[in-house]
Parts: C-alpha cells; structure tokens; sequence
C-alpha cells in the first residue's frame, strides 16, 4: 500500500469527519505519518496569567483546567497517541497551602465534568507519579477514571501528578540494587530498557515532543530520563492561552525536525 493509502486508511480507522479531512488537507491542522506519538507538556503561566487579569492565582489553574480539555481533544484529533500533562509537581508542595488545597480538587472536578466524554472518545486515562501525600479524595478520583478507561484504545492521557524524575530514577535504581542484592539479576547485564521499565512511564513511549508554555526555559525535574531525545519547543504564551493552533505549530514545527538520535 502506498504512503497516501496508509494515511487514509489512518484516517479512517479513527473517525474523522469530512470537515476534519478538509482541514488536513488545506494544511490548517497538521497530518501525515510524522505526527509525535507522544507529546508531553509543562503547563507553565497560570498564575502569571491569572496576575496580569487582576484575579487570585487559582483562576489560573481553573482556567488551565479548560486549557487541558481543549489541547486533548486537539492532540486525539491530529492522532497523537501519549498526551502527558504535568500537572503537579513533587517541588509544588511548596506553595501556600490553600492553593495546594485547589490544584488538588482539580483532577476530580475535571473528571466528573469531562470522564463521560473522555470515555465515549476511547481515552485512557493514565496517572504518572507518588501516591504518597496525595489526598485520598484526588487519588479514588483519578483511579476511578483509570478503572472506567482501562480497556479503550484511543488516546492515553496521562497525569503527571505528584511527578518527580530524580525521585523516579532513585527509586528505579533502589529497585535494581535491590534485585541485584537478592541475586536476582546480575548488575552487569541491566540494559536501558531495565531501568526504564522501573520509571513511572513503564509501558510508555518516550516523547517525541515536549512543550513548555509561559517563557520559561527549563525542565523542572520532568521525565529527565525519558526527554533524552525529544524535541523541545516553547512558547511565551501561558498555559490558559494555549490553543488548538499552537499545539498545531509545534507539531509542524516538529515535522520540519530531522532527528537524528545522535547520528547524521
Ligand atoms: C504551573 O503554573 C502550573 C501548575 C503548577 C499546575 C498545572 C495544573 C493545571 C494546568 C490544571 C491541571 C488540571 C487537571 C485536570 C489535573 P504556575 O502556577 O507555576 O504559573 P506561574 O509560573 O505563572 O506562577
């Protein structure tokens, strides 16, 4: 089957609508074979965003709430297959305790107004992180979700929640000393692929593309590992900003990416 085949039989088997297959044709939503399997973002500028309208912080996590829904029907459409959202990080524990308090409420508010749909579009829902610390009512809420998703096919969306990278390896590590110790394994012979089915992303592919919204340049101790080769792109705009567009740039700022994986 030839290369135009492939993609519409792509097309196809996912259900897009005429008006979606228009889109892609006139270039105004990204396809073809080179669409990142798994796309992973910080979402960085809630509070920022919330300051500049004179509002308190947390609008900005409810506002970026909004932005998660949008950017995962946007990442389903294009045929993205691993959506990775950091949505709490284990350094966050650090902030005032009433915001703590809400970004902890926003897993299950955002799953009892949008698990119906998530399930009747064949997401996954997945959660990536420490159970440790998190509040039990956060923890039955996305495990709920996790239990109705587990046998759909689509789209895994999947939270970094209570996410830390050094804190994953470490534990990761522990794991092998610990089997090496028991005569298990012999120390040797531990391949990349060992240690990586002890990370938290187990099971996952790796990014290919990470987004950081808000300006900032940096990876704040998310997926260390699992980035190695990944594309970066930023962008200034905050995370209750982000739209189905930019989404598309990065993904076509990425298909204009050759990688390389260290050769030439
Ligand atoms: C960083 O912005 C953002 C967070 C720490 C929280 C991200 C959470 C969401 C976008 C909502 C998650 C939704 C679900 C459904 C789990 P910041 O507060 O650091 O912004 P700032 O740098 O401008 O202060």
């Amino acid at each position: 089957m030839g290369l135009f085949g492939k993609w519409l039989r792509k097309l196809r088997a996912r259900d897009y609508t005429k008006n979606d297959i228009e889109q892609m044709r006139t270039g105004e939503v990204p396809s073809g074979e080179n669409i990142p399997k798994h796309v992973a973002i910080i979402m960085d500028g809630n509070g920022r965003w919330a300051k500049e309208r004179g509002l308190p912080r947390i609008a900005g996590h409810h506002s970026g709430m909004k932005a998660v829904k949008r950017i995962t029907k946007a990442a389903d459409r294009i045929g993205v297959e691993v959506l990775t959202l950091y949505a709490f990080s284990t350094e966050n524990w650090k902030r005032p305790k009433a915001e703590v308090d809400f970004l902890m409420k926003l897993p299950q508010e955002f799953l009892s107004l949008e698990l119906g749909e998530l399930i009747e579009n064949n997401v996954q829902v997945k959660m990536m992180g420490n159970r440790n610390l998190l509040p039990d009512h956060t923890i039955a809420a996305v495990e709920d979700a996790v239990r109705q998703t587990a046998h759909n096919t689509g789209l895994i969306l999947n939270f970094a929640l209570n996410y830390g990278s050094r804190h994953e390896m470490l534990e990761a590590a522990k794991e092998l000393a610990r089997q090496a110790a028991a005569g298990k394994i012999n120390p040797d012979e531990i391949e990349e692929e060992d240690f990586e089915r002890h990370l938290l992303s187990g099971g996952l592919p790796n990014p290919d593309l990470l987004i950081r919204t808000s300006g900032e340049l940096r990876l704040s101790n998310f997926m260390l590992w699992q980035l190695a080769y990944s594309e970066f792109w930023f962008t200034e705009v905050y995370w209750p900003e982000f739209s189905d567009q930019h989404l598309y740039d990065a993904v076509r700022e990425y298909q204009r990416r050759a990688r390389r994986y260290g050769g030439l």
